[in-house]
């Protein structure tokens, strides 16, 4: 087993923890909230990860993320995602724990103003290090509509691989499509974790 063994090392350690390269976590702020809803509400980000196309109204959903961002527990961590280089807010990650323990499901939205900028990606490897380093979880799992390629192309890169598929799950445009389960587990997250740090 791991241990930590001095002071130097735990501050290494805790200031690193929710700092990427070009991406930080931190609580969610009141003011993030219309942002978020204003997220959650854009069909065009719905139909990459919602079954149907229903706006909710602002108080409503801003009500869901003040519930699901509030951070009370240990175990069902919950941040916002902002730009270290202007302190913007850009996404909003999550991991919510499974009821048999040691596996959380991950979920994540980018403001569509901010996707595909390898943003997604930085927060999956911070969210997975959270996970596994901090939280001590076995299994990070996640779910996916099969079509959103860019989505699973961040998740891959970031350390999950496709474990399963549910057929013709989601229907949108007249069109079904698959829900992808990927996952990654501890031992496949340590090992490249000391092969990212023998990089650097
Ligand atoms: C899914 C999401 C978190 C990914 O974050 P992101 O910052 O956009 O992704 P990144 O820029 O880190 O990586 C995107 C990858 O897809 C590729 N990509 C970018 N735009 C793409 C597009 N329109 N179609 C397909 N692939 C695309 C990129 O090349 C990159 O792959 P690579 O690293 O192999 O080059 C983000 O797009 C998002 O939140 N989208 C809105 C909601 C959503 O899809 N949620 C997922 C629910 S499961």
């Amino acid at each position: 087993m791991r241990r930590l063994t001095d002071t130097d090392a735990a501050i290494a350690y805790g200031t690193n923890l929710l700092r990427g390269e070009r991406v930080y976590l931190r609580e969610v702020r009141e003011a993030d909230f219309e942002a978020l809803a204003r997220w959650w509400n854009d069909p065009a980000t719905t139909v990459l990860q919602q079954a149907t196309a229903r706006p909710v109204p602002e108080a409503s959903v801003t009500e869901r993320f003040r519930q699901w961002t509030a951070n009370n527990t240990p175990n069902d961590p919950s941040f916002a995602v902002a730009r270290i280089d202007d302190d913007a807010l850009i996404g909003q990650a999550g991991l919510i724990p499974a009821p048999h323990g040691r596996t959380a499901e991950f979920v994540i939205i980018i403001g569509p103003e901010h996707t595909g900028n390898g943003y997604g990606t930085e927060t999956c490897r911070l969210m997975l290090r959270f996970g596994f380093a901090e939280l001590g979880l076995h299994r990070i799992e996640l779910r996916v509509w099969g079509y959103n390629t860019r989505a699973i192309a961040a998740y891959q890169r970031a350390g999950f691989v496709e474990e399963g598929r549910r057929r013709d799950v989601v229907f949108h445009n007249g069109q079904y499509g698959d829900e992808v389960i990927m996952g990654i587990l501890e031992t496949e997250w340590w090992i490249r974790a000391e092969e990212a740090a023998t990089q650097d």
